[in-house]
């Protein structure tokens, strides 16, 4: 195993397809380069051939009001002739160490294959919630109140671009904070001029982004479908804009899939049926790379104080397994090694309640949490409670 370099792009390309595609498209050197950076990719080699592939995005979460640096772990792929052997594993375990030394002390990633992250201490810690939208709906929305104009997204507009998205996000659990890398090679798509990405305006400032692709139309509904790949708002007036303009790819196109929580203004201003759940159920799992850290990392609210004897179990990172006390007081936390190590779980489990996504009864009557007392369950209930975690980022 080693970190990928410069003649390494073309075979982790053919070892990617062999595990993602259909039909192997041919190399694409400006994509790739738009990719994760070499540094962060480490490939398995056999008598010089290239096996198995792993990259590792600088990225980062928020969690209660706080940026918790995080890697994000995608393109894992092993040549079939190899499988079953353990390659992928040992790249995760070597990833691993590496975040960890770079102090990327949570790891998310979107599951393809649930069962190989498990057993390496991920667990579905949050929701990617895919919409199907008619387009129709936004024919009848209402002008935004203030004057919000918009225009094709330039190169110039990146530094405020990722602003905006950072302050649309820091308030919501799970978004993505996007490294440097991430910011300038997918926030525009990569390859910008492949897409209708627009921003709104007003009073000189961007206020609003929307970047879409186009689609093939199924069931002869329009002549192509419209994915909305990033749909960012500061407020009502710049969504109102951005949605409006949409809406004008009406009846061209009739169907627009999105990715928005329900809580969000859309659902309040459209009708039944307009924006239906869809898609291919993606959620993301997460693990706790530094335990400590990462407890540490997030914020907590104010109101919160408890304390909780864990007895935290972690075979492939072994340096979190053990007794730890967790203790939430003043919008902060700790874990400390020590005390009675007396409710029992695993790291992807501990994932799983940091971010808000599960609900600590209900892991401890399912038996994935033991040794809970009711107050334990409480403690640890109040410790991480929170709107559901979601991402509105894919990587
Ligand atoms: C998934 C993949 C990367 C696994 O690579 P691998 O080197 O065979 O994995 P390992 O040998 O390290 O497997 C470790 C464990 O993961 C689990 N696992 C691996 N592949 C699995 C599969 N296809 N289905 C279910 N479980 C699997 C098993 O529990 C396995 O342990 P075991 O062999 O003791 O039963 C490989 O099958 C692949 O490239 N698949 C296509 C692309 C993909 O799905 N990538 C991952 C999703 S992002």
């Amino acid at each position: 195993m080693r970190t990928a370099l410069d003649g390494d792009r073309e075979p982790m390309h053919r070892v990617g397809q062999l595990g993602f595609a259909a039909r192997s498209s041919a190399y694409d050197e400006e994509a790739d380069r738009a990719g994760v950076p070499l540094d962060r990719r480490l490939v398995a080699t056999d008598g010089g051939e290239i096996v198995g592939r792993l990259s590792v995005w600088e990225l980062g979460q928020w969690f209660g009001g706080r940026r918790v640096p995080m890697g994000g772990v995608g393109g894992v792929a092993v040549d079939p002739a190899y499988r079953g052997r353990g390659v992928a594993s040992a790249l995760i375990r070597r990833a691993l160490g590496q975040m960890r030394e770079r102090g990327e002390v949570l790891s998310t990633l979107f599951p393809m294959n649930h069962t190989l992250y498990r057993r390496h201490g991920w667990e579905v810690a949050g929701s990617y919630p895919e919409h199907k939208l008619g387009l129709r709906a936004l024919t009848a929305l209402p002008r935004p109140a203030r004057p919000t104009s918009t225009r094709r997204v330039e190169e110039r507009d990146l530094p405020a671009l990722r602003d905006l998205h950072e302050e649309v996000s820091r308030d919501e659990p799970g978004n993505l904070w996007h490294g440097p890398d991430f910011a300038a090679r997918r926030l525009l798509g990569g390859k910008p001029v492949d897409q209708d990405a627009y921003v709104a305006e007003r009073d000189g400032g961007l206020v609003g982004l929307v970047i879409v692709e186009r689609g093939e139309a199924a069931d002869d509904r329009g002549f192509f479908t419209l994915t909305i790949r990033q749909l960012v708002a500061v407020d009502l007036d710049a969504e109102l804009t951005l949605l409006r303009l949409l809406g004008a790819f009406h009846p061209v196109a009739e169907v627009a899939e999105l990715i928005a929580p329900h809580s969000f203004a859309l659902s309040m201003l459209v009708g039944e049926r307009d924006l239906r759940p869809a898609g291919w159920g993606w959620c993301w799992m997460s693990r706790l790379v530094d335990a400590p850290g990462a407890i540490a990392a997030r914020g907590y609210d104010d109101s919160v104080d408890v304390e909780v004897h864990l007895a935290l179990t972690d075979d492939t990172a072994p340096w979190n397994s053990g007794a730890h006390v967790l203790r939430v007081k003043d919008g902060q936390a700790t874990l400390e090694p020590g005390g009675r190590g007396e409710v029992t779980l695993g790291v992807g489990q501990l994932a799983s309640l940091y971010t808000g996504w599960a609900n600590p009864r209900r892991l401890s009557r399912v038996g994935l949490v033991a040794g809970a007392t009711d107050a334990d369950l409480r403690a640890l209930d109040r410790a991480f409670a929170g709107r559901t975690p979601w991402m509105r980022d894919f990587f």
